[in-house]
């Protein structure tokens, strides 16, 4: 079923709590009903719209937003070492963790409580606590506006990078993902190794899948802003790629600079946060929004601001850790 509304309210359907509006919003239940949709004719301006926890939105939309109402997991394979399952779009991202979790799989329980769809989740690759979505999606399937086709990509297809993929740039405005295959392992893989994981796992008396679920929705909870309570899209930017000159150059001048490796040997990934924090900024608030007092990466709206004022205050950002450091840091969030 496909049901349509104009001058769509949005307040509900993103996560920064923007008070604006779409011109048109099309929710369809089966893959077959984007067929109807697109065969009218593709709509000039769209845009395919998960739980809108990834999104600012600075005016109102002038197009069309298409958003998948299928929700469900289901199991397709199996092997000895693993299961393949099956998640519609619109499955909550957590939803499906917590079922990989109480059926013993392996693999998706670092990324526990990253809000939003699975639909969503290829776009910008989500990642946290040293695992991301591509460590365990096996194929992505999609609806191609293009040629108006259901394809199926594998893995590879995606080009999954650091908080990026296809969906970022080719596909952008081309594709509607309706469902995403996932293959787990049947074997005990714990990965630990991030951040100060490990022993908040060891408090918990070791590493099951439960005890690991349990600590990384710990840790979220103490560093990041429920949505429901405090307008954010969890990290604004992304931790920036530099040279490792810059990285070098950051380390010397503080000891405590993180430096992560990059897929590029040349280059090193710093933590846009700790930048953030150290030029001052953590907690600093202009009218109504503000960068988080317990994660600088966070841009926050308190109540009632505008996709324009949080803009202004992460041009803010850009602008004093640039003075500061020297480092440009980009959003990940997008922004329409
Ligand atoms: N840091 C500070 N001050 C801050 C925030 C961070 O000094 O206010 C330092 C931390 O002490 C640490 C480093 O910066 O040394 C990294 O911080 P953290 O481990 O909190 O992770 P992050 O790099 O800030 C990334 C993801 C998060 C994910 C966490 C945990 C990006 C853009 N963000 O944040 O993802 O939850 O790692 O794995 O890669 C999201 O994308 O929305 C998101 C929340």
């Amino acid at each position: 079923m496909i049901r349509e509304t104009t001058d769509a309210p949005l307040l509900r359907r993103n996560s920064f709590h923007v008070d604006e509006t779409a011109a048109r919003l099309i929710e369809f239940d089966s893959t077959d009903d984007l067929d109807a949709v697109f065969g009218r004719g593709r709509p000039e301006v769209w845009y395919a719209l998960g739980g809108g926890n990834n999104i600012l939105f600075t005016r109102r939309f002038e197009g069309t937003l298409i958003k998948p109402a299928a929700a469900g997991i289901e199991a397709i394979g199996e092997d000895a070492d693993s299961v393949t399952i099956r998640a519609a779009a619109a499955t909550e991202w957590d939803d499906m963790v917590a079922w990989c979790v109480d059926h013993g799989l392996w693999g998706a329980e670092n990324l526990s409580l990253i809000p939003g769809t699975v639909g969503a989740a290829p776009v910008q690759n989500i990642g946290a606590y040293g695992a991301e979505a591509a460590d365990i999606i096996h194929r992505v399937e999609v609806y191609d506006t293009h040629r108006r086709e259901h394809i199926t990509l594998g893995k590879a297809d995606c080009r999954f990078a650091y908080r990026d993929s296809i969906f970022k740039h080719e596909f952008r405005s081309r594709t509607v993902i309706t469902s995403v295959e996932m293959r787990l392992g049947k074997r005990p893989a714990p990965n630990l190794a991030y951040g100060d994981l490990l022993s908040h796992v060891e408090a918990r008396g070791g590493a099951s899948l439960r005890n690991i679920r349990d600590a990384v929705c710990a840790i979220r909870r103490g560093k990041l802003p429920d949505t429901d309570e405090l307008g954010n899209a969890g990290s604004f930017f992304k931790n920036p790629i530099v040279d490792r000159a810059t990285g070098e150059r950051l380390r010397s001048e503080d000891p405590s600079c993180p430096l992560y490796p990059a897929a590029d040997p040349a280059k090193c990934k710093l933590a846009a946060g700790w930048l953030i924090d150290r030029a001052g900024l953590k907690g600093y608030r202009s009218g109504r929004v503000g960068v988080h007092e317990r994660q600088a990466l966070v841009l926050v709206n308190f109540g009632g601001a505008t996709g324009g004022e949080v803009m202004a205050l992460a041009r803010h950002v850009q602008s004093v850790v640039l003075d500061r450091f020297g480092v440009e840091i980009e959003p990940e969030v997008n922004i329409l």
